[in-house]
């Protein structure tokens, strides 16, 4: 860019580097994660200008100093960035990501991260690392808790809602670029090996719908993609993400991932790894403090060209000034009162009802003694899921103080945890199961620990943890009726319950308020209306499973020995992409393609009626796959599309209508192209990836 073009901002930045030293620009690059006992002093090193910003370094007070120090006491004056994992709340504690994913509402997401970013602003960050937009189809892999599911479409609807409500007051971070969701085995931080069709097909979307929701920084990721890491990647960070995306914000590494190349084995030495990164387009270099340290020599002897330095320095003193810290570098606001109403309502929306036998839910005024059982029962910690900030156990509305509040003084309610949530101990049961036999009623409230998802939290076998399922069966041979009220992480191997418990209710981690969105739903006050954004298996066998398969040349076909099937289970899951009952019922009908014929500018119009057929108000969720008949490349047997929440009272019905531009119907065809090919194609409209209501429609070209 010549001079004269520049923008005023622009220029300013010129001036800046042109007055930079080397080792101040470097110092833009290095971010350190706080550390009080560090030598010599954090604070030192920002007065040298050798700090960029913080991770970990959160408070009113705290950030407020060392910004002090960085504009008042540096040479060059350059306001620090201030980051942290605001992940699903700061204070105020949301349901994790992918519960909150349940709720098919991006208004919500974009809710809830706006105002997490509003009380991590008033603590004095100006950066989240978030939202995570893995996708996710191996429910083994931990940080499946973290994202959205396993679906690109609905992924990047959320993707771009959550950065909306985080840059109304901080920066977000798109993460983690790329793919990291994919690991083998869902084993964390391994391996992953694609095409690149699948890549760009299913795994890239919702950084690209970050990207044009106006993300102002993406996290390079841990994991290597068909044998080059992720945070030495040209191809993936500047090619697909500058070039092809119009990326205009900064890279930042992953925690010491530049480091990493060298476990990798692609670098040699520290500088080696610094030396790829930066060469990738990682401009940040998040705690490893390897450009700060390592790269300084390679500048001067020439193997680091400084116009690449001076490029990633210019790009991190853009993000500064675009959040305003040049003009006001504490941007204070002050604290705001926590939102319990809007946490409920995230909760409540994020439940999924799996199964409700006889029509046990809701709890009705037959059940005068409700018995509330299992390890979660009362449980103030691991409700708040894993990354939960700066939240407090002391927020946490239990599930049996959802329960006893609910119930009132009319209903006795008996508790007993029976077991912990991972030891093996045992000795409980015999309590627990005395209360239930005495109860009309028992609410077995069990799951994961927090610590079970998230970061490094891969797990090989998906049942109940510890002695819960032998908790979970002397309760359910009691013969009294059992409401399994769960808390996951990921989608659990639930098949024994599915067969031998009448209600289950999937509530994750829901936060704060997941006693009272629990009560709400279990007495009937909610009713629920989550959905499933990713499979849950029969058994860990089947893992990799997601709806969006594709058929093979052989499609499972009953009774026929030589097709695409296990010996010892059905390909189907145990719940589908989409699914969730509710206390009503809906039925679909009258599904309508607008123009049969499109042409690919045109853009695709559904309607479909969807009735309340039973006798309460609820929520449809209403989703709309398209299959695509014959394409010069494989397709999936259907992808989401589209998707409506629908306020319905009981009996009522709405036609609703849904709009797909056609070009949201590409492939990426042999030559790696994206192309929206003339064909025709099958349109489903329903409750859940299984829908069954269909039509047809063809594409013929450009204008029909
Ligand atoms: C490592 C995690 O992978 C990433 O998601 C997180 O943002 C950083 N640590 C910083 O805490």
């Amino acid at each position: 860019m010549s001079l004269s073009a520049q923008t005023p901002v622009e220029r300013r930045i010129t001036a800046l580097i042109a007055r930079m030293t080397l080792a101040e620009k470097l110092g833009q690059l290095n971010l350190p994660t706080y550390d009080p006992n560090a030598k010599p002093s954090q604070s030192e090193l920002v007065r040298r200008g050798l700090v960029g910003g913080f991770l970990n370094l959160d408070g009113a007070d705290a950030t407020r100093n060392m910004q002090k120090t960085a504009v008042e006491q540096s040479r060059l004056h350059i306001p620090l960035l201030f980051g942290q994992d605001v992940i699903h709340g700061y204070r105020t504690t949301f349901p994790i990501p992918l519960g909150e994913a349940s709720a098919w509402d991006p208004e919500l997401a974009e809710a809830t991260a706006k105002f997490a970013a509003r009380e991590a602003r008033a603590a004095g960050l100006n950066w989240t690392f978030a939202p995570m937009v893995d996708i996710a189809r191996d429910p083994r892999w931990g940080r499946i808790a973290e994202g959205a599911g396993e679906d690109p479409y609905l992924g990047s609807v959320l993707a771009a809602a959550r950065v909306r409500g985080f840059q109304q007051y901080i920066l977000a971070t798109v993460k983690h670029f790329a793919a990291y969701g994919g690991a083998e085995a869902g084993r964390e931080y391994n391996t992953v090996d694609m095409s690149e069709r699948t890549l760009r097909e299913v795994y890239l979307p919702p950084y690209k719908a970050a990207v044009d929701a106006g993300v102002g920084s993406v996290m390079s990721a841990f994991n290597e993609i068909a044998g080059v890491p992720s945070s030495a990647n040209p191809w993936l960070t500047n090619t697909v993400l500058r070039h092809e995306w119009g990326f205009d914000g900064f890279v930042v590494s992953d925690w010491t991932s530049v480091a990493e190349l060298r476990a990798h084995g692609i670098a040699a030495s520290a500088a080696d790894a610094g030396r790829l990164a930066l060469a990738a387009g990682v401009d940040m270099d998040m705690v490893a403090a390897i450009y700060v340290d390592s790269l300084p020599a390679l500048v001067r002897s020439g193997r680091i060209p400084v116009a690449q330095v001076n490029e990633a320095v210019r790009r991190i003193l853009r993000a500064k000034f675009k959040l305003g810290l040049f003009d006001d570098p504490y941007r204070a606001l002050p604290e705001v009162p926590q939102d319990k109403a809007l946490a409920r309502r995230a909760a409540q929306e994020s439940i999924v009802l799996l199964k409700n036998e006889g029509g046990l839910l809701p709890i009705g005024a037959a059940a005068k003694t409700i018995a509330v059982i299992g390890p979660l029962a009362a449980d103030t910690v691991n409700p708040l899921g894993p990354w939960s900030g700066r939240s407090r156990p002391s927020d946490v509305v239990t599930v049996l103080a959802g329960i006893r509040e609910r119930a009132g003084p009319g209903v006795t309610v008996l508790s007993a945890p029976g077991t912990g949530v991972t030891d093996g101990d045992t000795s409980g049961i015999a309590d627990a199961v005395a209360l239930a036999q005495r109860a009309d009623l028992t609410v077995l409230v069990v799951g994961e620990a927090d610590t079970m998802s998230g970061e490094a939290s891969s797990r090989s076998r998906l049942g109940l943890p510890g002695a819960q399922e032998r908790l979970e069966q002397a309760v359910e041979a009691t013969g009294k009726p059992v409401v399994l009220v769960l808390m996951s992480g990921r989608p659990l191997v639930l098949s024994w319950s599915a067969e031998h418990v009448p209600a289950i209710l999937e509530t994750w981690f829901l936060g704060d308020e997941a006693g009272h969105a629990i009560a709400d739903v279990l007495f009937g006050d909610v009713n629920p209306s989550g959905r499933l954004t990713v499979t849950f298996p029969r058994s860990v066998g089947q893992i990799p499973i997601y709806y969006a398969e594709k058929n093979t040349g052989r499609p499972a076909v009953e009774g026929q020995h030589f097709t695409s099937k296990y010996l010892d289970v059905p390909n189907t899951p145990l719940y589908p992409f989409g699914y969730g009952l509710s206390y009503t019922t809906f039925a679909y009908r009258d599904l309508q393609v607008r123009k049969a014929r499109l042409g690919t500018r045109d853009t695709l119009v559904v309607f479909v009626t969807v009735a309340n057929t039973g006798t309460r108000a609820g929520t449809e969720v209403a989703q709309l796959y398209v299959r695509d008949d014959v394409g010069s490349v494989t397709r999936p047997v259907r992808q989401l599309q589209g998707f409506r929440r629908v306020e319905l009272a009981a009996g009522a019905s709405q036609t609703i209508e849904f709009r797909v531009p056609v070009q949201q119907l590409g492939l990426w065809n042999q030559a790696m192209k994206y192309v929206v090919e003339p064909g025709t194609f099958h349109v489903f409209a329903g409750s859940s990836s299984t829908a069954e209501l269909e039509g047809t429609f063809e594409v013929v070209g450009v204008r029909p």
